[in-house]
């Protein structure tokens, strides 16, 4: 019998100043992007977490479902009051992004990397995504809601997800405690958010092309209705991806949907 979050212990594990100082533990609601929006509306602190066992319409990006099976992964969003534009708003994915292949790293060493511009993939497969949404105050963000799902304990995903999706159990073999993960994870969040906020993604930039499996790499990216193909170059101080297309010119995609060749693949 798998056991339900200790609140405590991850309290325990926290050299925050801000993030996680208070955490509301819902054992199931609809998505905690949703609670995070609710409470941040009606005042909720910067840095304040929400974690739920089990989310009945648990969502990613592009208006996916998103799965949160019950005491095997987590659900988590962070309500952040950071006093940047809404155009801003999307670099902070990446400052997630590389808050949790650090903290995963601290772990275990576990090789993840970041599938530009929100998932995070561990052996080839997606082991979580992030989700950030944003309320807006006239041109400056009121909040930002920002969601992270990742898979801990699942030994199966089922036939067709077992070729995309993964665990960390399912590709380390290991197991390891869903409290410290966290932790672990916001620990790095809090140092990276407050780097970000003195001084942009552009410091970032060295260990976002080292930890993402995309750079360097033949590429196909949906954006909108266009799909583009290319090398994968760099990813600017804006948090875009630079793409060099088949005539030779560089495309910055703000946007989009990524898949790697299957030629790359292949190289292994
Ligand atoms: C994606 O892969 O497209 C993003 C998935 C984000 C899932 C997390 S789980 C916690 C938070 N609540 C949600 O409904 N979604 C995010």
């Amino acid at each position: 019998m798998r056991e339900a979050l200790n609140i405590d212990e991850i309290k325990e594990g926290l050299k925050t100043k801000y993030v996680g100082e208070k955490i509301h533990y819902i054992e199931e609601t609809t998505s905690t992007n949703d609670e995070a929006k609710k409470m941040a509306e009606t005042g909720e602190a910067d840095g304040t977490i929400i974690i739920s066992e089990y989310q009945t319409s648990g969502r990613g990006r592009m208006l996916r479902n998103w799965e949160t099976r019950a005491y095997e992964s987590i659900a988590l969003s962070i309500i952040v009051r950071p006093d940047i534009s809404v155009s801003e708003v999307p670099t902070i994915t990446p400052v997630l992004a590389l808050s949790i292949v650090e903290g995963l790293k601290e772990l275990d060493n576990i090789d993840v990397s970041i599938k530009w511009p929100n998932d995070i993939f561990l052996g080839g497969r997606k082991l979580g995504g992030i989700l950030t949404e944003v309320s807006t105050s006239a041109d400056r963000s009121g909040f930002i809601v920002i969601g992270m799902g990742l898979n801990i304990e699942q030994d199966s995903f089922g036939d067709e997800l077992d070729l995309i999706a993964t665990s960390i159990k399912k590709a380390t073999g290991k197991t390891f405690s869903r409290e410290m993960i966290i932790s672990n994870i916001l620990n790095r969040f809090e140092c990276n958010l407050d780097k970000f906020l003195k001084h942009g993604l552009s410091c970032f930039s060295g260990k976002l092309k080292e930890y993402s499996c995309i750079i360097g790499k033949d590429i196909i990216v949906i954006s909108g209705l266009e799909m583009v193909e290319g090398f994968a170059l760099d990813i600017d101080e804006s948090g875009n991806l630079l793409l060099r297309t088949e005539d030779g010119r560089i495309k910055k995609i703000i946007y989009g949907e990524v898949s790697i060749k299957l030629k790359e693949l292949l190289k292994g």
